[in-house]
């Protein structure tokens, strides 16, 4: 898998006007839009905002501090934690469309002074060593093969007792994934690693676990709302994957769905300390 099979995957070139047109519908003003008005689009990992509010809970974050946001998307995320904590965000991510979404919103939120991003390969960041306090990437490792040299590079950037927060869906012992998936059109794209690799290649490359959470089931309940609204006329508060995807998304999430239901899939939070 190559940077431009991912880039491939995620970008459409037409994602602004797509989510322009999606916050018409919803009665809000794409030109003066909030972080209310973005969470629906913004958030692109399972339970949206949902998920960010609840791993931004599991943080101790000053003003002062640095975050960097691995795989940023159109930088949700990156808008929320700096809002919501008053520091600086740094994002980056190899799908150059997302970026160039992600500077724009924030530059109509007036955040840039706060929060930047980076078009570029996680696996080999463009920041010198120890330039954070803290990172943290929400449904990206799933697209990075060789998970040692992410954690390596991520340990590299952090400050000595620097934190990182893992958000991600692990290979569950239910069986192999059906495909699509939001994050890969085939298996040859996905790469999940079991909850008890992460945690030993997390050790392995210099962190030590401090919290390990397994979310299937806030996913299950989250899903079973979004059902009963969708039902009712409702519009989902999570519209990520329609806007990035189109029409496979329906697909795509119904795989996701049915293999955290048969733990096939376990979404997971992890949070671990940089060593020394
Ligand atoms: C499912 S999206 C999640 C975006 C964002 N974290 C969020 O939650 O809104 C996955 C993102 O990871 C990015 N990505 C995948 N592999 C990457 C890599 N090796 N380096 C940087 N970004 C990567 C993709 O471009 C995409 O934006």
């Amino acid at each position: 898998m190559t940077v431009e099979d991912i880039e491939h995957h995620y970008s459409s070139g037409t994602l602004l006007e797509r989510l322009n047109a999606a916050l018409i519908d919803d009665g809000a003003d794409p030109a003066h839009p909030t972080i209310e008005a973005l969470a629906p689009y913004d958030q692109f990992h399972g339970r949206g905002m949902e998920a960010t509010e609840e791993i931004a809970g599991m943080l101790s974050v000053a003003p002062t501090d640095r975050l960097l946001d691995i795989g940023s998307g159109i930088g949700g995320p990156a808008r929320y934690m700096a809002h919501r904590f008053g520091c600086r965000v740094t994002g980056i991510d190899l799908t150059a469309e997302f970026c160039d979404v992600a500077r724009h919103l924030t530059r109509l939120l007036a955040l840039e002074s706060q929060v930047g991003f980076e078009l570029g390969n996680a696996l080999s960041m463009p920041f010198p060593d120890a330039s954070f306090d803290g990172a943290y990437s929400m449904n990206v490792s799933m697209n990075i093969a060789d998970k040692a040299a992410l954690y390596g590079e991520i340990r590299r950037v952090l400050k000595p007792g620097g934190w990182l927060m893992l958000s991600e869906l692990a290979q569950g012992p239910g069986g192999p994934l059906d495909f699509p998936t939001p994050w890969a059109a085939t298996g040859s794209s996905s790469f999940l690693s079991t909850p008890e690799e992460t945690r030993r290649g997390l050790e392995a490359a210099g962190f030590e676990i401090v919290q390990f959470r397994d979310a299937a089931e806030d996913m299950k309940a989250y899903g079973a709302r979004s059902k009963a609204m969708v039902e009712r006329g409702e519009k989902p508060p999570h519209r990520a994957v329609q806007l990035i995807h189109g029409d496979a998304a329906v697909t795509a999430m119904r795989n996701t769905a049915r293999g955290v239901a048969e733990r096939r899939i376990v979404p997971v939070e992890i949070l671990s300390r940089r060593r020394g």
